[in-house]
């Protein structure tokens, strides 16, 4: 019989013991003055005044200065002359007290040195391509080429240490509700969450394809189906979609299933998650109001004109429609007789702003299809501005809840979509300029009751706004048929300051429903067998009511982070244009590869 595996010594578990280090650099205190300690790292930097020479130790941790005297030491100084940044070096020394003055507040380990005896070399180091220990802005291109280096950078690490928090705190927070944690396949079957799927050939069936999962969403409603009542997963994503700040080609999911829930048993769950986070993980940790609100999706683009409406500032969208329908002013007039709206905010103290600078916002309007952006400056003695002659009288100011020194902004169109998508972007676009998003302020809300189907640009045909599993709400049942566009979904968004935390929904759990959305969409019988027979099947054999939700893992650790891009907290990340600058991938693959796998390229001959 095999004998119990007994270790030599108890490894403690914040012990940085090794052969080559007592310590880590962030260590040693006064308390520890007096001792003989070693330390390993890399020389952050090194000034040398002479018969001293002073290296700051890096490591995760920290850092910690070391004194090398020659006088003291002659063996050590002289190895150190040869020292430059970036080398990485072992320090045998003994604690010191700094003297009086030289203490270094910014440094956990600011009332030490380390007075060192010895000094050896582990490796050296050319001049790396930037300065880690400098602060000054290095272009993206070269940081990501040089990615390693750039992740020495303490700042740049930080992200991925709360990272790694973050997403422990999730394993824990999931795993003491009794979710279980099971990983769903990378080579899969294509999966219908509307990007562009990632294919791998096969090589042993030539011609045919896996796809990379989009999201673990079929396998984790399978997991309901085999009686895995709570699921979740930190799953990674492949998507072939255009790039953006808070888009990447992979990326990670939090992805939790549930059985025998309703949406408010997921919604209840996910903000006390985001609770935690923000109070716990987040740069600048604060409060959430629980409950989160819950917007109709219908009111966060009246209110907010956005799906994600960020509830950092005020500016909400009023409308304007009642008063613009007797105006003189062509322009609002027909805009409402034809059906659509006219709707505004109001920017306090923005009379202050030049034409120019409030012209400078039409861009954001006309993106989304808006034909201008009419304004008004509330002042004292009425109004101002291009439009203020059609408007004598105080209806509009006192409509958007105006004072003197305002702003009024207003978007006038035959279609009320365009005018909410425009003001949404303008109320953004508006408050990025006057400053009035607060950096280390966090709020979040649930947008619910999205449509269930959206029209299709371009084909007019009905696609699921959100997936084809997610179920209709109950109340609109019987407008599936005959206005499926009125039909609201079970589905629900999770939005942290303006950005699209997340999504789910329930799902519907029987094969006849599936089959009749199927229908409404545009689906075959038969495409929808040879697409997604194993869901229906496994359906038909007694599926548990069942929803859950999906979060963008990366988004919410770039937002407890504080930082602009999902880039900064992925390891490796990925170019706009989809390129591994550091590791040059894609890249061309052996001819025999390609042969094998049954495929050649176009122009090859
Ligand atoms: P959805 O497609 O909305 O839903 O994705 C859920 C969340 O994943 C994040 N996300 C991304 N993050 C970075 N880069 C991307 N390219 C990217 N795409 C999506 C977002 C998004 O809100 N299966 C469903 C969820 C469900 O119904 O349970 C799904 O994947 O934060
Ligand atoms: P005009 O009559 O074209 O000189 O426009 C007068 C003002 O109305 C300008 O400030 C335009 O930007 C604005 N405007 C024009 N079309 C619209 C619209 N659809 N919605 C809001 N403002 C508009």
């Amino acid at each position: 019989m095999a004998s119990p595996i007994r270790y030599a010594r108890p490894f403690p578990v914040t012990s940085y013991e090794t052969p080559y280090r007592t310590h880590n650099c962030n260590e040693l205190r006064r308390a520890d003055v007096g001792r003989i300690v070693r330390l390993a790292g890399w020389v952050h930097r090194r000034r040398d005044q002479g018969g001293i020479v002073f290296l700051d130790l890096r490591d995760r941790y920290g850092l910690c200065q070391v004194r090398i005297s020659k006088q003291a030491q002659a063996q050590a100084h002289e190895t150190v002359a040869a020292v430059r940044s970036e080398f990485v070096v072992q320090v045998e020394g003994e604690v010191q007290a700094r003297p009086d003055g030289a203490h270094n507040p910014n440094l956990d380990t600011g009332e030490i040195e380390v007075a060192a005896m010895q000094v050896e070399i582990l490796a050296d180091s050319p001049t790396p391509p930037f300065e880690i220990a400098g602060s000054e802005e290095i272009s993206s291109e070269v940081r990501y080429r040089h990615r390693p280096l750039d992740l020495r950078r303490p700042d740049v690490q930080q992200h991925l240490l709360r990272r790694h928090r973050i997403q422990r705190r999730m394993r824990e927070f999931f795993s003491e509700r009794d979710f279980v944690e099971i990983e769903t396949p990378i080579l899969a079957k294509a999966t219908p969450e509307g990007a562009r799927d990632f294919l791998v050939p096969s090589r042993l069936h030539h011609g045919t394809f896996y796809a990379l999962p989009q999201a673990p969403q079929v396998y984790k409603q399978l997991l309901m189906c085999a009686g895995f009542d709570r699921y979740f997963q930190i799953a990674r994503c492949f998507r072939d979609e255009d790039q953006r700040a808070d888009r990447q080609w992979e990326f990670t999911q939090l992805d939790i299933e549930m059985s025998f829930v309703k949406t408010e048993d997921v919604l209840a769950l996910i903000e006390e998650m985001l609770f935690e986070l923000v109070r716990e993980e987040a740069v600048h940790p604060c409060e959430l109001q629980l409950p989160l609100r819950r917007i109709p999706y219908a009111e966060a683009l009246l209110r907010y004109g956005s799906d994600k409406p960020d509830l950092r500032f005020g500016m909400e969208i009023e409308d304007v429609s009642e008063i613009a329908r007797g105006a003189e002013f062509e322009v609002f007039r027909s805009a409402v007789e034809a059906g659509g709206a006219v709707r505004g905010i109001r920017v306090p103290g923005g009379a202050e702003l030049s034409r120019k600078e409030i012209e400078a916002f039409q861009p954001a309007a006309a993106e989304h299809g808006a034909k201008g952006l009419a304004w008004l400056k509330v002042t004292a003695e009425g109004t101002s501005g291009p439009i203020a002659k059609f408007f004598t009288t105080d209806a509009l100011p006192k409509a958007l809840g105006a004072e003197p020194g305002d702003l009024l902004l207003f978007v006038a169109d035959a279609s009320a979509a365009v005018v909410a998508w425009s003001l949404g972007a303008v109320r953004r676009a508006v408050a990025r300029a006057r400053g009035m998003i607060v950096r280390d302020r966090y709020e979040a809300c649930f947008v619910v009751d999205f449509p269930l189907f959206v029209e299709e640009e371009g084909t007019g045909k009905w696609v699921p706004a959100h997936h084809p599993f997610t179920a209709p709400h109950p109340e609109d049942l019987a407008l599936l048929e005959s206005d499926p566009h009125k039909v609201r979904a079970q589905a629900y968004d999770p939005v942290l300051n303006g950005v699209e935390l997340g999504s789910g929904s329930i799902r519907i759990h029987r094969r006849d429903m599936q089959e009749t959305v199927f229908r409404i969409m545009g689906v075959s019988k038969e495409e929808a067998r040879e697409r997604f027979s194993y869901l229906l099947d496994t359906l038909a054999y007694g599926a548990p009511p069942h929803g859950g939700i999906a979060l963008g893992v990366d988004r919410l650790v770039m937002l407890l982070c504080g930082v602009d891009t999902i880039r900064e907290v992925i390891a490796f990340p990925k170019t706009t244009s989809g390129v591994d600058l550091m590791s040059d991938s894609p890249s061309p693959v052996d001819p025999d590869h390609l042969a094998e796998l049954g495929i050649s390229l176009r122009g090859d001959g």
